[in-house]
C-alpha cells in the first residue's frame, strides 16, 4: 500500500494527467450506465408520499435545516445513522428500535454504534412532527432517508431527489449490526467484501466512504501514523475532523487528502492500497463533479438495500419502538394480515440506474 502511495503520489506531470483523463472516461463509463434512476421495485419510488402526505418531505428539509444551524455536526451525525441503518438487515430503521428484551439488544447497543452514532433524538422529533399531520402514513426508515439527503444539502453537497416508500423492521439485533457493520481498521479486501455483499461495487465503495468528506472522529480510531496531523495531538481532545481542512464541507477534499497520505481511518487510507482504487480516488480528487454524481448514484444504491415495501413491515408510529400488538392497536398490519417475512439479508438490491436530478419537495 505504502509502496503504490509514494510511487504513485511522487510521480506527477504527464503520466499522471494521462492516467487521470483515463481514469474519468472508465469512471463516466461505468457512472454512464447508471444515468436514470430506476428501480425494480415499483412500490419504492420518488415522491411517494406527494399524495398522501405532501408536506412530509418539507418538514424533514425544514427541520433538518432548523438543526443544523443549531450545531452543524447534525449532518454529518445522520448520514452516518443512514449508513448503520441501510448496512443491517437494509434500510428499514431498525437501527432506532430501543432494546424490547434485555437478553436480546438491539442494534444501538452494538459495539459499532453505542457511544459512536447519533442523531437518535433528532428523527423521533421529525416523526412527531409528521405524525401530527399525517399519522401513520410515513415510515421512520423515509425519514433517515430523506434526513440524510438534507445533510448532504446542508453541508453544501449535491441536490438529489430520495426514493421512498419503504417502510418499518419489527426486529433489531445487536448481534447483527455487530457482525454487519465494519470495522474502521478493515482492510480494503474485507471493505468490498461487505459491500459487494449488498449489491454495491468498488466504485460505489470509494464513493460512499467520500461521505467521510465531513463529520468527525473520534479520536482512538485515527491511524497512528496521522494523529500530529489532526487535532487529537492537541492535549484533551477527542475527537478530529475526517477531512483535515475541509472537515464541514461535503466536497472531493476527502479524496485529495487521502492522495497526500492524510486518511484519518485506516479503511479510509485502504482505498490508496489497489491500484484501481487509487485511480478512482485520484479521479474523484482531481473532479468534484465526478464525485458528486458517482456519490448520488451509489448513495441511491445503499438506499435501496433490503428495503420493506407494499404491506411488508409496518409504519411505526414512534420510531424507537414497534406498534403494539393485536386490535389494541388498529394500525398493526401484522396482526391484521399475518404474513411471513422471509429473511432479508443479504438481499439483491433495488438496482439503480444512475443518478436523481432536482427534489421532491
Ligand atoms: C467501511 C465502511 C465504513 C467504516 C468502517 C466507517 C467508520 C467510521 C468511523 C469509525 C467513524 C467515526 C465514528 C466515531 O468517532 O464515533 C465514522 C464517521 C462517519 N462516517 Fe463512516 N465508515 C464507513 C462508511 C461510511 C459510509 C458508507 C457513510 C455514509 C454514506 C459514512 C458516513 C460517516 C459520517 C458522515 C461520519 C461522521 C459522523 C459524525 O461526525 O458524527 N461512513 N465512520
Amino acid at each position: 500500500m505504502a509502496i503504490i502511495r509514494e510511487n504513485c503520489v511522487r510521480d506527477r506531470g504527464l503520466i499522471l494527467a494521462l492516467v487521470v483523463m483515463n481514469l474519468c472516461l472508465a469512471s463516466v463509463h461505468v457512472i454512464g450506465q447508471t444515468d436514470i434512476p430506476t428501480t425494480t421495485d415499483p412500490l419504492l419510488s420518488f415522491g411517494f408520499y406527494a399524495t398522501s402526505c405532501p408536506r412530509a418531505e418539507r418538514i424533514v428539509r425544514d427541520a433538518m435545516h432548523e438543526y443544523y444551524l443549531n450545531d452543524p455536526r447534525h449532518a454529518p451525525a445522520i448520514l452516518r445513522l443512514f449508513f448503520h441503518d441501510c448496512f443491517v438487515q437494509g434500510c428499514d430503521a431498525s437501527v432506532l428500535l430501543d432494546t424490547a428484551d434485555p437478553k436480546e439488544p438491539a442494534e444501538k447497543e452494538a459495539a459499532p454504534n453505542l457511544h459512536s452514532l447519533r442523531g437518535f433524538e433528532l428523527i423521533d422529533d421529525i416523526k412527531s412532527r409528521i405524525e401530527a399531520i399525517c399519522p401513520r402514513v410515513v415510515s421512520c426508515a423515509d425519514i433517515i432517508a430523506l434526513a440524510a439527503r438534507e445533510s448532504v444539502l446542508l453541508t453544501r453537497g449535491p441536490r438529489f431527489a430520495m426514493l421512498t416508500g419503504r417502510r418499518d423492521a419489527r426486529t433489531s439485533s445487536a448481534a447483527r449490526a455487530q457482525r454487519d457493520i465494519p470495522l474502521p481498521d478493515a482492510d480494503y479486501d474485507t471493505i468490498t467484501k461487505s459491500f459487494r455483499s449488498r449489491g454495491l461495487n468498488e466504485v460505489d465503495v470509494a464513493a460512499l466512504l467520500g461521505a467521510h468528506t465531513i463529520g468527525r472522529s473520534q479520536c482512538k480510531f485515527v491511524r497512528n501514523r496521522n494523529v500530529e496531523s489532526t487535532t487529537c495531538s492537541n492535549h484533551g481532545n477527542h475527537t478530529t475532523d475526517l477531512d483535515i481542512g475541509s472537515g464541514g464541507i461535503f466536497d472531493n477534499h476527502f479524496f485529495v487528502n487521502l492522495r497526500r497520505g492524510r486518511g484519518i481511518l485506516t479503511v479510509d487510507d485502504a482505498l490508496m492500497s489497489r491500484l484501481n482504487s487509487y485511480l478512482r480516488v485520484t479521479a474523484f480528487a482531481y473532479d468534484n463533479e465526478l464525485f458528486f454524481d458517482q456519490f448520488v448514484s451509489s448513495l441511491l444504491k445503499m438506499s435501496s438495500i433490503g428495503v420493506l415495501t407494499g404491506v411488508d413491515g409496518e409504519i411505526r408510529q414512534n420510531c424507537s419502538v414497534v406498534n403494539g400488538p393485536g386490535p389494541l392497536n388498529p394500525f398493526n398490519d401484522e396482526v391484521v394480515t399475518p404474513r411471513h417475512h422471509p429473511p432479508r439479508h443479504p438481499k439483491k438490491p433495488v438496482v439503480i440506474s444512475g443518478r436523481a436530478t432536482g427534489s421532491q419537495s
